[in-house]
């Protein structure tokens, strides 16, 4: 397989000169993006590793702690951040001026206690941080309470231009989810190789975040390393591999700009899938192929979402897991979603859920809302896809026993659900499939295609490192 190799850190000034360029064209007042801190962790000196907000590093290029970017209505804009403390050069080590900033940056920068001087903050508008600290200081700084309520006004004619521009990402956006595609697939690859029976999900984890800081990336949200894929968001990975389990990995790469790779991968401790196994990897596998056929221009994304769960229910149908008159009949009832309950994906971007700090306003459209459905209400985006979105495409096969054993679900499970078959497969507790997809102008690319998925590819893949 083919990885390119991940660049230096990289900074395309024009590409964010555009960026703020269209924001300012369609802003009703000066609009301000605050970068943000690092969290303190058990004292303030002890910090989590700085990560500055989606929106500042998406016009900005580079996390500056403390900053605020200024954008004007005439097209200016400002980075603005904080006078440097005495003893900052030597803890931190001596930083770029505001001049050689300014040349990195390909934006003026000037001291944040000039602010006043170029707009009345309290006239501007601004996106609610997710932390307490930064909210904190976007209210003092504009005069009102910055809460993380539903956004009014100005503030959410912002965040509608916003979206706007980050839902289709640009030359250089691409440039970034193709290295962090890469940095993952390099992962994926580490770990497949890393497994061996009788490790402990740690060292396959250790493996996976390795290859990623192998090419200066960190990890994009919290690894998802487990023999337990039934538990969605699993974050321990002290279970032992056992010969006969599933191993489960959904890791992806951040790049240094900050942008996400968010992929899932499932394989078989041993390096050969059990017949059970296979059977349900096929279903997965297959449900998947379908979601991704879909995907193209034009497409409603919740029909790539039934697409892909008409294709679970036809392979839990034909498997005699799930019974009914029609594999229709069974998406109808929301049958499938016993075993699979999650969506089929999300927008990717500098977020892993990109834009998810907005709630649904980046993943609905106008006039669109969440279904109340199980498994259709945890849909993360319902809008029409258009060339330059990025998507993850993730069906997966889970048997959650509390899921199985929910009183609220227990008639649809009585009605459809075989126990009998259902035991014969007791040896898949999860499976999940995921890639990054880009739309492109006719149909859609894969961008973590090198990654082995078929039965045959990963079962090698693994066996190599055996
Ligand atoms: N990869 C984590 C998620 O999509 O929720
Ligand atoms: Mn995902």
């Amino acid at each position: 397989m083919e990885i390119h190799s991940a660049a230096a850190p990289h900074l395309d000034v024009r590409a964010h000169a555009e960026r703020r360029r269209r924001l300012a064209a369609s802003l009703p007042c000066p609009a301000l993006f605050f970068a943000g801190t690092a969290p303190p962790r058990n004292y303030p000196a002890n910090t989590y590793a700085f990560r500055a907000t989606s929106h500042f590093l998406y016009f900005v290029g580079k996390a500056i702690e403390g900053a605020v970017l200024a954008v004007l209505p005439d097209g200016r804009s400002f980075v603005l951040r904080p006078r440097p403390a005495d003893d900052d050069a030597l803890w931190h080590g001596p930083g770029l001026d505001d001049a050689a900033l300014a040349k990195r940056l390909g934006c003026e920068v000037r001291s944040l206690d000039g602010l006043a001087s170029l707009l009345d903050p309290r006239g501007a508008c601004t996106l609610p941080a997710i932390d307490a600290r930064t909210r904190a200081a976007q209210s003092a700084l504009l005069g009102r309470a910055i809460d993380g309520g539903a956004l009014e006004g100005h503030d959410a004619t912002l965040a509608d231009a916003v979206i706007a521009l980050r839902l289709h990402h640009d030359a250089d956006a691409l440039r970034e989810l193709r290295l962090a595609a890469d940095a993952t697939a390099r992962a994926h690859l580490a770990g497949m190789k890393a497994t061996h029976p009788g490790l402990r999900e740690w060292h396959v984890r250790a493996a996976m975040i390795a290859a990623m800081a192998h090419e200066d990336c960190g990890v994009s949200y919290e690894p998802i390393v487990t023999v337990h894929g039934e538990i969605l968001h699993n974050h321990r990975s002290d279970h032992a591999l056992a010969p006969h389990d599933l191993l489960l990995a959904d890791v992806g790469a951040e790049t240094p700009g900050g942008w996400a790779g968010d992929v899932t991968r499932t394989w078989p401790v041993s390096g050969r899938f059990t017949p059970s196994q296979r059977a349900l990897y096929e279903v997965v596998l297959a449900a998947q192929a379908r979601a991704i056929e879909k995907v193209r221009p034009g497409v409603r994304y919740r029909d790539v979402h039934l697409a892909a769960s008409l294709a679970i229910a036809e392979g839990l149908h034909a498997l005699g897991i799930l019974r009914g008159a029609s594999p229709e009949s069974l998406v109808h009832e929301g049958a499938h979603a016993l075993f699979f309950p999650h969506g089929v994906g999300h927008l990717l971007g500098l977020d892993v859920h990109d834009m998810e700090d907005l709630g649904d306003r980046a993943g609905y459209a106008p006039g669109r809302t969440r279904s109340t459905q199980f498994g259709l209400a945890y849909l993360r985006l319902d809008r029409d896809l258009a060339p330059g979105m990025a998507v993850t495409i993730e069906p997966g096969y889970y048997r959650v026993p509390a899921i199985l054993a929910d009183a609220s679900l227990a008639p649809l499970v009585a009605r459809f659900v075989d126990r009998d078959v259902l035991a014969r497969f007791a040896d898949v507790r999860g499976i999940r499939i995921e890639d990054d997809v880009l739309v492109t102008a006719e149909s859609a690319e894969v961008l973590t295609r090198a990654i082995p998925k078929s039965i045959g590819e990963v079962e090698s893949a693994v066996q190599a490192g055996q």
